[in-house]
């Protein structure tokens, strides 16, 4: 962490100080009479002094092939594991399970974007069918076996969970890239994770193009290979079953059509791996501190189990549910909520292809009629997207939500009651979820039949979760004292990563490097989990979360480094220094903007601006694409050499800038200002 990073989390405290409580709404009677979790009780059940048994009710929702032996094994701490010696199968839970009772049911509803092109409705029949036919390829003809790692770089389509479920049915440990991400992205997580088999998509439909998929990952492969990993075997999805959608060729014993080679296998069964709780079930990369993404490990039985309870008792979802979460299954929130916690408990859950505003404003709600969809998850950015383009869509469509979500960034009231009034009609309870990669599944938010919902916030830790603030020199901070600090968990809980994916020390030093004082200890109380989010806590234990206090950007509630933006720009060989900051964007919450100095006798020109924004692009994507690229004679610079982000931050968002007198440049200043502000 950074010392000018401190110094924002720094102003943003008194910025907190200086917000209205809002008020409390409750959920309505209505939703409460139909709620799975009203009883108050849990809260004392799910107290620390209890720690760690009350999960064993979280674990008790699964179906198990052995029981745990124990709870939780802190004896290499803080790397946990949750319900060990238990066996179980992810798979069986969001499938097998099911097909007794509920066989005919629709587990996955997937909407295309052409609009003329049919919804398809996948039951718990077919899905069972179609992960156990893929599983069999996976086994026979890419020759993968439990613990293996597989790259998964596809669009939203219902073939995505079918992947991801067949990796977990054989024990092969799945690493999902975002549909969106760029080869060079995609390449660094093969090469990370060594992953040899790279399963993806020919082509898909985005705000009305097809998009050739299978080209990115051509160029993932080739750059994987120069980055020591090759990939011997690439798995072809179609988009549109038996056509090629890409003009991109084949190569010759790499590439393998899915739809074509699933020929040899209708009608296999392949038997679940019994898989110990503690074998991982997925890698899930996320970006930190510095350059490279780490790879979030989470672990099967404490995963299943944490996100099936917050589906549950969180989501509020019940079976008979049609729910519908507009994430992408390439970032945490589709991994646990719309791929294994929902199907864990048996409910429909929606994927859909494309952007909410395309081919107009009234898309989703069009969606949430057809389909009947009564439980509506999204963003912040999402949320202010849709009113902006369309206040008044959401009344001209018939459906009804009793429960809505959001995640991945702070709400601003004012968006908050739109959601509220507009979208949940006044009727729909919500939940503001906040949590991260590291995660699993939620940190804090109100349990929906049992706390009333307060604009703005979070709510209390979720039963089970027990937060902490505390300040910079690690003092506790209490709840009510309107400072802001480092939110940090005392607890571990089920659904924590379980290392960084080959670099325990890493780990240890992102999550637990300020607050654990003793590196050897064995006792959890010892490693109180450092979220790296400033949060004021208010006296009725509700969190406000106020945004990071690292070097990490939250665009539309998506995490980008600063760093690994900057490394991207510092490929140019013209570049001699980068830095990112960010600028407060009406519909993103946040945008990425950057500066950089050249090497000596280097010209400033257009030319070069876009050759290090197509740089950025290329290694990581357009999701981090800039505002701006600004070319600056010299980088304001303390006297000890330090590179003052924040003042450059100040500059781009036309804050003050404060005393710039002790830097060793202060006229650089004023000469950037001019260049920015005009
Ligand atoms: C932010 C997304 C405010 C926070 C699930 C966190 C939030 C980061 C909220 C994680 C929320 C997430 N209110 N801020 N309800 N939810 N955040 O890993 O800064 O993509 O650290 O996980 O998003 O982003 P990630």
């Amino acid at each position: 962490m950074s010392d000018d990073s401190k110094i924002v989390s720094t102003s943003e405290a008194q910025i907190a100080v200086h917000w209205k409580e809002e008020e409390l709404i409750n959920p309505s009677e209505e939703f409460i009479a139909q709620a799975n979790l009203t009883d108050k009780s849990i809260y004392e059940r799910f107290s620390l002094a209890n720690f760690p048994d009350y999960y064993t009710e979280f674990a008790d929702l699964l179906t198990w092939y052995k029981k745990w032996d124990e709870v939780l094994d802190t004896s290499d701490a803080p790397c946990f594991k949750w319900f060990k010696g238990g066996k179980l199968n992810a798979s069986y839970n969001c499938i097998d399970r099911h097909l007794a009772k509920n066989k005919n049911k629709t587990a996955i509803h997937f909407v295309a974007e052409p609009e003329d092109e049919r919804v398809s409705h996948i039951t718990y029949q077919e899905l069972y069918t179609r992960v156990n036919e893929f599983a069999a390829l996976l086994k026979n003809t890419a020759k993968l076996k439990r613990g293996d790692r597989v790259t998964i770089h596809m669009p939203m389509s219902a073939e995505l969970p079918i992947t991801m479920l067949a990796c977990a049915r054989i024990g092969v440990i799945h690493s999902v890239v975002f549909g969106g991400f760029s080869s060079s992205a995609c390449a660094d997580r093969v090469v990370d994770s060594n992953s040899r088999v790279l399963i993806t998509m020919d082509s898909y439909y985005r705000a009305g193009k097809l998009l050739n998929h299978k080209e990115v990952d051509d160029e993932a492969c080739a750059l994987a290979e120069k980055g020591g990993q090759k990939v011997d075997t690439m798995l072809v999805w179609q988009r549109y079953p038996g056509k090629m959608s890409s003009p991109s060729p084949l190569v010759e014993g790499r590439d393998i059509i899915v739809n074509q080679e699933l020929k040899k296998y209708y009608g296999a069964l392949v038997e679940p791996e019994q898989m110990l709780a503690e074998e991982p079930l997925f890698l899930m990369y996320t970006s930190g501190t510095t350059g490279k993404p780490k790879g979030a490990q989470h672990g099967t039985g404490g995963y299943l189990a944490y996100v099936t309870a917050m589906s549950k008792y969180i989501q509020d979802i019940h079976p008979e549910d049609v729910y519908w979460c507009m994430a992408d299954i390439g970032w945490i929130t589709g991994h646990s909520f719309i791929v294994y916690g929902p199907l864990a408990l048996c409910a429909s859950s929606v994927i859909y292809e494309g952007v909410p505003t395309y081919p107009d404003a009234g898309r989703s709600w069009r969606i949430a009629q057809e389909l009947d969809v009564n439980i509506f998850h999204t963003a912040p950015t999402a949320i202010r997207a849709l009113r902006k383009v369309g206040p008044d869509e959401p009344q001209k469509y018939r459906y009804k939500f009793k429960h809505m979500t959001t995640v991945g960034e702070p709400i601003e009231p004012e968006v908050w009651r739109w959601y509220y009034n507009v979208v949940g009609r006044g009727e729909a309870a919500i939940v503001d979820t906040y949590w991260q990669t590291e995660t699993g599944g939620f940190l804090c938010s109100t349990v929906p039949g049992i706390q009333p919902m307060k604009p703005g916030s979070a709510g209390p830790g979720v039963p089970g979760i027990h937060p902490i603030v505390f300040d910079e020199t690690g003092e506790v901070l209490e709840p009510g004292c309107g400072k802001a600090g480092n939110i940090c968990i005392q607890n571990p809980w089920p659904g924590m990563m379980q290392t960084v994916w080959g670099d325990r020390n890493r780990f240890v030093e992102s999550y637990f490097g300020m607050y654990n004082k003793d590196r050897n200890s064995k006792k959890w109380q010892d490693w109180p989990y450092m979220t790296g989010d400033a949060a004021v806590v208010a006296s009725d234990g509700y969190v406000r979360v106020l945004g990071r206090i690292d070097d990490v950007i939250n665009v539309s509630g998506h995490r980008l480094g600063t760093k690994e933006i900057e490394s991207a720009a510092l490929t140019v060989p013209e570049v001699a220094e980068a830095a990112v900051v960010p600028v407060a964007h009406e519909i993103k919450g946040k945008e990425p903007e950057l500066y950089v100095s050249l090497k000596p006798g280097i010209e400033a020109t257009p030319e070069l601006q876009k050759k290090v924004a197509d740089a950025i692009t290329f290694q990581i994507g357009k999701i981090a694409k800039c505002k701006n690229v600004w070319i600056v004679p010299d980088m304001p610079k303390t006297r000890s050499g330090k590179l003052m982000r924040r003042v450059l931050g100040a500059i781009s968002n036309k804050g003050d800038v404060g005393n710039v007198m002790t830097l060793a440049n202060p006229e650089i200043v004023e000469e950037i200002r001019k260049m920015v502000q005009g």
